[in-house]
């Protein structure tokens, strides 16, 4: 498995591999990696024949208050994870090589980006598009996976790919949960043992809410009610939004359908986690 720094040498590697007829599958990531993008890259290994990740924790896309500086690192590990899952080739260029002194170019999506992390992270989704973008354009590939826990991510995503014409087939994977129900994610690494147990009140709260929409309650502000009263009977849970929404325009819903997202960011402590489901869904 090789390691590429430069975005030319990693644009020269696709089109060598695009001539000889060469699928590539892309798995965008930042490092720290888990079992959840291992699932993205097993999938992507068994649809391609170049499968690449990226390794670049994006600036752009963390806010003055973000934890960019301490957003855990593990080189060494993410190289050991990502052979295993048949990784062909890792792309981790520096901040440099992706935002040359000069740079001053963004890719930014109205609507779509407003709620949820968008509200509450400003300048975020603007940092994603744009580094997604770039991320494609150096990249080539032919399909991107990404998880469903970014949900809005993915959503975002998806309609940049289409609004812009950009020649890739968008995947989203099922999120990969713990034994006990807490969704995967680096960030879980900051979490205490305390604060580890705490978390598990997002995945309850989502597992209640798909409990009632399944016996028949649809009524969206009656579910809301019910998420919002087991996230606040977890004492260390400060609750950053909780919200039902349209699956695929993200706009606000009163009823309750199969394609209704109900997706959730709390913070134990200092730290934010989020996630999410489609009613509908068992995943
Ligand atoms: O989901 C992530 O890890 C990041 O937002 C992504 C898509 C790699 C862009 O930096």
């Amino acid at each position: 498995m090789r390691v590429i720094q430069s975005i030319s040498e990693m644009q020269q590697i696709a089109q060598a591999a695009r001539r000889a007829g060469e699928r590539i599958a892309f798995v965008p990531t930042m490092g720290f990696l888990h079992e959840g993008h291992a699932s993205l890259m097993r999938e992507g290994r068994l649809r391609s024949e170049l499968l690449v990740t990226s390794i670049f924790v994006n600036p752009t896309q963390f806010g003055a208050g973000d934890d960019f500086d301490c957003y855990p690192r593990d080189p060494e590990r993410d190289c050991t994870l990502a052979a295993a899952a048949g990784v062909d080739l890792i792309f981790a260029p520096t901040s440099r090589e992706m935002y040359p002194a000069g740079y001053q170019s963004w890719v930014d999506l109205e609507r779509i980006t407003l709620p949820l992390c968008g509200a509450s992270r400003p300048g975020h989704f603007r940092g994603v598009t744009t580094v997604v973008t770039k991320l494609f354009n150096a990249v080539l590939p032919h399909l991107a996976l990404f998880g469903k826990k970014d949900f809005q991510q993915l959503a975002v995503i998806r309609r940049m790919t289409l609004d812009l014409n950009l020649p890739v087939e968008i995947v989203g994977m099922p999120i990969v949960r713990e034994a006990d129900g807490l969704a995967m994610s680096s960030r879980n690494a900051y979490l205490s043992p305390g604060e580890r147990h705490s978390a598990l009140c997002l995945s309850r709260a989502i597992g209640g809410a798909r409990e009632q929409y399944r016996q028949g309650v649809d009524d969206v502000s009656r579910l809301r009610a019910g998420v919002l009263a087991m996230l606040k009977g977890e004492a260390a849970a400060v609750v950053e939004y909780a919200e039902f929404r349209h699956g695929e325009t993200l706009e606000e819903v009163t009823t309750a359908g199969d394609n209704t997202l109900l997706a959730l960011a709390v913070r134990i402590g200092t730290t934010r986690l989020i996630d999410n489901c489609l009613l509908g869904e068992e995943n």
